[in-house]
């Protein structure tokens, strides 16, 4: 069974341990150390960031973040979500060997259902990067209904699943038509 449970004093140790595969490294910006520490300043600078240890029958095998915040950087003028409120998705991981076990995939449903409470406020999408060459993640966001903008920073793609249906099929065809 896949839970996600809030860090505590009793889990901090483990998931601070999980690492991804050496060749994985370069697929993500931070570590779960790193991410805690930026849960702490985020939270404290008044964007709400929901650090989670992934349980697999009881056992901490991996970590996610998320925060609720505003699509205003610059980068992002453009589109048509620019000023949106969101949910994004700061890190995600499976350590080394708990992968390829599903845990991932169930994980990230377990989240993007916790997402769908709206549990910080109302949000138009949720949204992420993912590095161009990660396959499997591309894959995976993907069968999770997450849309490339085409937005590429630092050789990460963005993609955003908007929360009400409809729009993510409409910025489906949007981007067959171009
Ligand atoms: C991405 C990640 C979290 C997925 O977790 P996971 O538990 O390994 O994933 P799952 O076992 O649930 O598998 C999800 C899908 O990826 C596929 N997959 C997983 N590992 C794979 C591998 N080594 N090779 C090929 N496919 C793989 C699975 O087959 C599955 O696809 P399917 O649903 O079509 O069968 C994990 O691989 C990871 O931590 N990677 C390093 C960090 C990273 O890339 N994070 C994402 C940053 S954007």
């Amino acid at each position: 069974m896949i839970e996600l449970r809030k860090i505590t004093g009793d889990n901090i140790d483990e998931v601070i341990a999980l690492e991804v595969g050496e060749n994985q490294k370069d697929f993500i910006d931070t570590n779960n150390l790193r991410s805690i520490a930026d849960a702490y300043v985020l939270n404290a600078e008044g964007i709400p960031t929901t650090p989670f240890a992934i349980y697999a029958d009881g056992v901490a095998i991996g970590f996610l973040m998320y925060i609720y915040d505003t699509t205003d950087h610059e980068s992002f003028q453009n589109e048509v979500f620019y000023g949106e409120k969101i949910y994004f998705i700061w890190h995600f991981m499976v350590g080394e060997r708990y992968q390829g076990k599903g845990y991932g995939k169930l994980a990230f449903e377990k989240m993007l259902a916790d997402i769908g409470t709206m549990p910080y406020g109302e949000a138009e999408n949720v949204g992420l990067f993912y590095r161009t060459s990660n396959a499997i993640a591309k894959k995976l966001y993907t069968s999770f209904g997450f849309v490339d903008t085409g937005i590429i920073q630092d050789h990460s793609m963005h993609a955003i699943k908007y929360l009400d249906e409809k729009r993510t099929e409409a910025s489906k065809s949007i981007k067959t038509i171009l």
